[in-house]
């Protein structure tokens, strides 16, 4: 080999090294993305979105409950839904999780996991915690236990029989005690809790699991008017850190935590904007608001 040709291959291992992480192109994408089988922890977000649907609809025996509905959520963002009863809230809930599969269009978690190839417990794995309106706590176990259980779920009987918590989960679950203002109840059974603790250890369970994005739907129904405060401050923390979906009826609540409000009506986007802006919006005062 001339010397050239051993400088010219030096230099094209070096640019090869120097690449971008193999499968992804330059735009952030992976060509094989279409097909690609997710792992829990890999979700890319370099095109600015942790969630992207785009055209779904769905129909109940003939009914359009979602039509045509398309929505992004950029990673970290807290994204509030509000909209009229039967506008589609919770169905699209039941799309994005998996519970219910559209007739039509695209749903994607990141730009590479085709949400519509993968099944609930999966889509749980792979970091989408869901919130649904009654809490779902087991009420014969204590606070600390329900955080504990919550590290088990998904794994199999055999393995949570002889689950412990290590040092790093330890850690977690005091922090997630914390968050959820919990650290002086964690020997009280949950049953004792009021309904605004129970709905905030709900949420601390899905926080053990360390979800990329969490849907809760309507969070702060049946709360006195200070857990629904202590849940807004909760919000408001956990943004950054987690994207969220807050579906909403208590417009006091989406006020204190809103950022971009999208209101949905008859399975699609209404409008979408500031709160101000949507409030301002003729359509929306029609169908939602009110004079
Ligand atoms: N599994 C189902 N079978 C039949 N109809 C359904 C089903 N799920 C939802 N629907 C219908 O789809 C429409 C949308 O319901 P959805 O529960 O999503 O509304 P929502 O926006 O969450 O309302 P709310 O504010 O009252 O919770 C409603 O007309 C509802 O009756
Ligand atoms: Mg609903």
């Amino acid at each position: 080999m001339t010397p050239d040709l051993l400088e010219e291959g030096a230099r094209r291992a070096e640019a090869y090294q120097a690449r971008e992480p193999a499968g992804r192109t330059e735009s952030g994408g992976r060509a094989a993305g279409f097909s690609h089988r997710a792992t829990p922890g890999e979700v890319d977000t370099t095109h600015g979105r942790i969630l992207y649907l785009e055209d779904v609809s769905v129909s109940f025996d003939g009914f359009k409950a979602i039509k045509g509905l398309s929505l992004d959520i950029a990673p970290g963002e807290l994204r509030c839904i509000i909209g009229p009863n039967g506008a589609g809230k919770t169905t699209m809930m039941d799309i994005i999780t998996g519970k219910t599969r559209p007739d039509e269009g695209t749903v994607f978690f990141g730009s590479t996991i085709d949400l519509l190839r993968h099944t609930e417990p999966e889509i749980a794995q792979m970091g989408i915690g869901r919130k649904f309106q009654k809490p779902t706590v087991f009420e014969q176990l204590t606070v600390f236990e329900n955080l504990e259980l919550a590290l088990k779920t998904g794994k199999g009987v055999r393995s949570s029989m002889f689950f412990r918590l290590d040092s790093g989960q330890g850690d977690r679950l005091a922090e997630v005690l914390h968050t959820i203002h919990l650290e002086s109840g964690v020997r009280r059974m949950a049953g004792n809790l009021s309904h605004g603790q129970k709905q905030w250890l709900e949420i601390g369970m899905l926080l053990m699991q360390d979800p990329k994005l969490l849907l809760l739907d309507e969070p702060v129904a049946g709360m006195t008017d200070e857990e629904t405060a202590r849940t807004a401050e909760l919000f408001l923390e956990l943004k950054g850190q987690h994207s969220l979906m807050v579906v909403e009826h208590d417009m006091g609540f989406i006020k204190c935590i809103s950022d971009i409000v999208t209101v949905l009506h008859e399975g699609s986007v209404l409008a979408q904007g500031p709160l101000e802006q949507v409030q301002n919006d003729e359509r929306v005062i029609e169908v939602y608001l009110g004079r």
